[in-house]
Parts: structure tokens; sequence; C-alpha cells
């Protein structure tokens, strides 16, 4: 799959080198396939307290308004993104991102977050959202997502949305987060 990214030098060196060619090691990212349901559900379940389940990823995958992206490295598929277009609001919302524990802080999230806004882009829509559960959003907590989103440009867009998830046997609110698709980073 066509991604119009070149890797910077900062993951390149991330993963070093492949041991038996002696090449750089660098992600990449390709549409996921039916036979990847194992590596997703796997990924899912790894880095969400709140995963899909079977029949969600199989209905995801027969549903064209959505996309599933997959971080390969080498052929280890390491990370994954789902995206859904709203071409009738120009409008695309990540309803998944994740990195596989192990490869965690290492660019794979940031990969597939420019990777999955380029192709949004390319598909005319104008602004990416993210909802965010609250618990995920607080500052200074391992599991806190709020400051990775908004070092990467995404700006947090009122109303908060009441009991959006459900979570841990209970209802929870969800933040959401958005960042312009068109402007800077189009030039
Ligand atoms: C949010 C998430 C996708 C980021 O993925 P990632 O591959 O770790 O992302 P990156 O490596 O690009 O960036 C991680 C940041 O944490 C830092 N970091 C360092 N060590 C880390 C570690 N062990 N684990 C996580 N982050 C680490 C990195 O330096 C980087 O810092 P920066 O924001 O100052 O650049 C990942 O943490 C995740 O899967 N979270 C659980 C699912 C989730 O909540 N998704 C949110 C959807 S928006």
């Amino acid at each position: 799959m066509k991604t119009g990214l070149t890797h910077s030098v900062e993951i390149i060196k991330a993963f070093g080198q492949d041991n038996r060619t002696g090449y750089n090691m660098v992600p990449a990212t390709r549409l996921a396939q039916l036979g990847d349901m194992h590596s997703l559900v796997d990924i899912d379940i790894k880095g969400y307290d709140y995963p899909w389940p079977l029949e969600k990823w199989r209905d995801l995958t027969e549903d064209p308004t959505c996309v599933i992206v997959l971080a390969v490295l080498q052929v280890e598929p390491v990370g994954v993104c789902v995206w859904q277009k709203r071409p009738a609001v120009k409008e695309a919302e990540i309803l998944r991102l994740t990195t596989k524990p192990a490869y965690k802080g290492r660019g794979i999230g940031s990969f597939l977050l420019r990777t999955v806004e380029s192709e949004a882009r390319e598909n005319g829509l104008q602004e990416m959202i993210v909802i965010v559960p609250e618990l995920k959003c607080f500052p200074g907590h391992p599991d806190d997502v709020s400051q990775w989103l908004l070092k990467r440009g995404y700006r947090a867009v009122k109303p908060i949305l009441t009991n959006h998830f459900y979570m841990y046997g209970s209802k929870c609110d969800g933040f959401k987060f958005a960042s312009s698709l068109i402007g800077e980073k189009d030039a």
C-alpha cells in the first residue's frame, strides 16, 4: 500500500539493523486482510482495556467506510489503526490506534497516525477526530493519551460526550480531540 511517507532518521535508528541482512529495519504499513484477524484481535486485546469482540473485527473488514491499517516490522504486525471515512461531513474518525506493548515508545503510533492522516487527506477529508475515554485523559498517568494527541497537533473539543464508553462495568465519558487535515500540513 502506498503511504506517501518517508521514514525519519529517528525511526530508522529506533529499530537498528537486521542481524541477518545488515539492512536497517524500518516499519511499514499495509491494509489488513482477513488472514490478519488473529493479529488484529491480539494487538487490540493487549492495547485496550475494552477490546472489540471478533465479530466486530469481522464486521469492520466488510464495512466500506472503514480502513484497517497494520504497522509491520519486517513481517510482524506491531500496531493497528482503524479509521472511518465520513465524506458527507468531510471528516474521518480514528476508532482504534494501538501499538503492541513491546514496541511502544519507538515511533510506531506516530507513524500510524501520520499514515492514516495522510490517507484521509488523500480522500478529500478535512478533519480527523479521535474520541478518548475520560479515564485516559489524566496527564502524568501511565495510560494518559491526551498529552500524546496534543503533542501531535490535536486539540480537545467540547462538549464532553457523556456516557460514551462502557468500561469496567460502568459508563464513562468521552473526550473528543480533533486535528485539521488541511492548511499548514498540506503545504
Ligand atoms: C497511544 C499509543 C498508540 C502510542 O503508541 P507508541 O507507538 O508508543 O507511540 P510513539 O512511540 O509514537 O510515542 C510514544 C511517546 O511515549 C514515549 N515513550 C517512551 N517510552 C515509552 C513506553 N515504554 N511506552 C509508551 N511510550 C513511551 C515516547 O518517547 C513518545 O513520547 P513523545 O510523545 O514525547 O514523543 C500507545 O501508547 C497505545 O497503544 N496506547 C493504548 C491504546 C490507546 O489508548 N490508544 C489511544 C488512541 S488515540
